[in-house]
Parts: C-alpha cells; structure tokens; sequence
C-alpha cells in the first residue's frame, strides 16, 4: 500500500499521506489539507473521521473484537476485576501484585466526600435524575480540591484520578439514598471497590449487611465491559473538553453529561422502560419490532444497534451469558429477561435488522443485571459512569502526554444567510 493518497481538485494536485495503525487500519491524514487547497472536510456525526491516535483500546466492529491495551475483553472480564482493569486502562500495563496494592490503597484513602458536599444533596429535589446529581457534584469537587487542578502537573492529576475513582461510587449512592429518604451511609474501606458501592447502595444503619458475593461478582464484569470504548460520544467530550486545559472535574463532569443521552449510555434504561412497555402492553413483542421498522413511529428499539459494530457487541456476548449464571444461580424467571431474548429473536430473524446489520449492543442485557442486583433504573446510567471512568481518565491522560496536543476546534461549511442591512425594530414586519 502506498503511503500517500492523490487527490486532485481543479487542477491543483495533492498528496496526503496515509497513516497506519498498529492493526494495520488505514487512514487519511488530512491536516494540511486545508492549509494546501482551502478546502476543509465534512462529515456530520464523525461517522468517518479519527478524531486522534490512541494506544488505549483497540475495536473492530466488523469482527467483533475488542481489547483494552491489548488484552481480550473477554479475557480480562474472567480474570480481572475492576480496579486491575482501571490501573491497566490508564498505566498501559497489568500492575504486578506490589503495584495492584498501592493502587487499591490510593483509591480506599480518597473515598469519603468531604462533610460541607453532603449538604448539595439537600438543595436537589428528591426526584432529581441521579446523572444530574453526579454531574454536578464531579464539577463541584474541583471547589473543594483546588490545590490540584493543573492538568500539566503529573502529580496533581494523580490525586484528582484517585479522587475521581474514589468518590464516584460515593457520590452515586449518595445521589440514591437522597432519592428514597434513607440516611448516607459512609463508604468502609475495607471492603473491595465493588462491595463498598453495593454495601453503599443498600445497608442501612439499623442492621448488619451481607453483601452477596455473586453481585460483587456480577457488578465487577459489568463495569469492567463498560470501561472503554475509544472513541465514544462521552470519550470524545472529555477529549474536547479537556483539550482547553479545563481541569480534570471539569471535563469528566461533561463526559457524564453526554453518557446520559438515550443514544449513549442513557440506552440501558431506555431500553428497561421499553421492555417494561412492552410486557405492560401484552408482550406481543413483533408489534414493536413492527414499530422501530416504521420510520413515521419515531420508536427504535433500545439497545439495538451500534455505530461501530456492525456484526455483534462482544460486550453483549459477555453480558448475556453472565446474565444466564446469575438469573439461574438465583433462580429468578425476570419477565424482562424473557421478552428481551424474543426480542432479540424476532429481531434477529427480520430482514430491516438483517440487512442494516443491527445488533443486541451492550445495552441490550446490562439492565436484566442491574435488575437482579436490586440497582433501580434511574441508577442505570450512573453504573455505566462508574465503569466508564477509568476509559474516560485515560484518554485525558493520553492526550495531554501527547506532544501533539492542541485544542480540538473543528470546522464547519456556512449555509446560512449572506450578508444583508441591518433592519431597524419599526421596520422589521
Ligand atoms: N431500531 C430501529 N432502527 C434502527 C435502530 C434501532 N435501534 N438503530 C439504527 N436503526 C436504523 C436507522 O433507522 C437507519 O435506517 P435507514 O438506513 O433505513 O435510514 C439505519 O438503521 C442506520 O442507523 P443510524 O441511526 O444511521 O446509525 P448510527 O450509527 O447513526 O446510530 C445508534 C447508532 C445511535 C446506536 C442507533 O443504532 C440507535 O439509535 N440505537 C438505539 C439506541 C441505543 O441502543 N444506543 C446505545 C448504543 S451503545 C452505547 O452508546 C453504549
């Protein structure tokens, strides 16, 4: 394969060269582009665009692979747990034993909030949507740790990672218990990362609580298949964010604001709510298949599809089958589970999904799990951050260690009006 590609516009002829990934994928690089002809590229939604080089995560979505530094999600979900996979995600290696320790031990001496942040939780209505509560109160941590905000001093960003990964499960179950009245319950530190967040979730003062190893189990794979995805509409926020110098908070906070769309991670619970529909309306699940076919209905079925994949989600594959062990080692027939596997198998069977190529994507059976761990749906969404994270703090971390860094600022084609008089408030019609 060459190493330039020829374009040529007008009569003016251009070499761009051709940049290749340690997969051999292939691309344009076209930042002189604009610079050599004045011409700029358009590609609504990125479909086709590298937005950055990035030695995290590796996906292809035609085969259905994906691999975290490397690794085999699907390796690394039978032998990790959470915490491993996060120091792995933002240190480019496994940590030996010595390592693992250390990095457990700094993330167990950041997890209370400080006292003066519950009171924020006094001011949210008791209805407030646990994404905003998070949102706000990441963004708000930057007014209680401003000795460490400076994105281009290395030690600084570690304590606000550390925090950061700390505190989310704090703040999150914080963000629940304010929704059912119930009092905060502090973190232990001497429980795992998982057992911490469920024990968070739901003891409550009045009686000792037994957190049941099979969730600790179930929660560590599912936040370890949810903790990078490269690219992503949340990924590419914290990015763009970050890449002003806005400080870590900051840019975390917005990643978790575009995770909350129903076409990102808000999916999970949209997906529930649809399956929830569905029973409610008698559990004729090929009516709905019917529906998302139907383009005037506005109706698509959650958790299906993926810009990305395009043959199957291997997080699905993960999910589906750790869902299977769970319901049955519980012994749980959830209604839920059983429409969403019709679905699935109508869908599947159908040509418009055949044919566009859409799949169950990780979405599609996370809720099933959330459900059986006791985790409401509001709550959903606020899981899928916490597995996020530590995919989110890499790629900061990736793009300001990078020598080529500079502020991401697309451009954009004008179609609007050209210029015309300015008319007077009496005169306008
Ligand atoms: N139900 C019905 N039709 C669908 C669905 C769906 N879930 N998803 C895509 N399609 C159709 C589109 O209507 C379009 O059809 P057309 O070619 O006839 O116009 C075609 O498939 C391609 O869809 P696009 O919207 O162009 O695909 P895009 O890559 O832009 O969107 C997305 C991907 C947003 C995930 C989409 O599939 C979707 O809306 N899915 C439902 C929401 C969801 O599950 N999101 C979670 C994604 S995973 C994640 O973020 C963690």
């Amino acid at each position: 394969m060459a190493d330039v590609a020829k374009l040529q516009v007008g009569d003016q002829k251009l070499e761009l060269p051709i940049i290749e990934g340690s997969e051999q994928e292939l691309g344009l690089d076209i930042s002189t582009l604009r610079g050599q002809s004045g011409l700029v590229t358009l590609d609504e939604g990125y479909v086709n665009t590298g937005s950055t080089t990035s030695g995290i995560t590796y996906l292809d979505g035609e085969k259905g692979i994906l691999r975290y530094r490397g690794y085999p999600i699907e390796e690394l979900a039978e032998n990790c747990d959470f915490v491993e996979v996060t120091y792995l995600l933002i240190y480019g290696e496994l940590p030996s034993e010595e390592q693992l320790k250390d990095f457990r031990n700094s993330i167990r001496s950041h997890t209370m909030l400080h006292e003066d942040m519950r009171s924020f939780y006094d001011g949210f209505p008791f209805d407030a949507h646990p994404m905003a509560i998070l949102s706000s109160v990441v963004s708000a941590l930057s007014t209680f740790y401003q000795d460490s905000l400076d994105p281009r001093d290395p030690e600084q960003v570690e304590r606000t990672i550390f925090r950061l990964i700390a505190k989310l499960p704090t703040i999150a179950a914080y963000s629940y218990k304010k929704s059912i009245g119930q009092p905060f319950i502090y973190p232990q530190n001497d429980l795992s990362y998982c057992e911490n967040f469920l024990q968070m979730m739901f003891a409550v003062p009045s009686e000792p609580f037994h957190v049941d190893p099979d969730f600790v189990k179930a929660l560590n794979l599912l936040l370890i298949v949810h903790a990078d995805h490269e690219q992503n509409c949340s990924t590419s926020t914290v990015r763009m964010v970050g890449s002003a110098d806005a400080n870590l908070y900051a840019s975390i906070s917005a990643g978790i604001s575009a995770l909350w769309g129903p076409l990102h991670g808000g999916a999970n619970e949209a997906c529930v709510s649809m399956l929830e529909r569905i029973i409610e309306d008698g559990g004729d699940v090929t009516k709905y298949v019917n529906m998302a076919k139907d383009k005037t209905s506005g109706f698509r079925l959650m958790g299906f599809g993926h810009r990305v994949y395009k043959n199957f989600d291997p997080r699905a594959v993960i999910i589906k089958k750790a869902c299977d062990t769970l319901l049955a080692k519980l012994d749980l027939q959830d209604p839920i589970f059983e429409v969403a596997q019709k679905l699935e198998e109508v869908a599947l069977n159908d040509p418009y999904f055949v044919e566009r190529k859409l799949y169950p994507n990780v979405d599609f059976y996370s809720g099933v799990i959330y459900r059986a761990i006791g985790i409401p749906v509001q709550m959903f969404t606020v899981l899928f951050a916490i597995g996020r994270l530590p995919g989110w703090v890499a790629h900061w971390k990736e793009m300001h260690e990078s020598p080529t860094k500079r502020i991401c600022r697309p451009r954009q084609i004008y179609t609007g009006e050209l210029k015309r008089d300015f008319v007077p408030l009496e005169k306008r019609g």
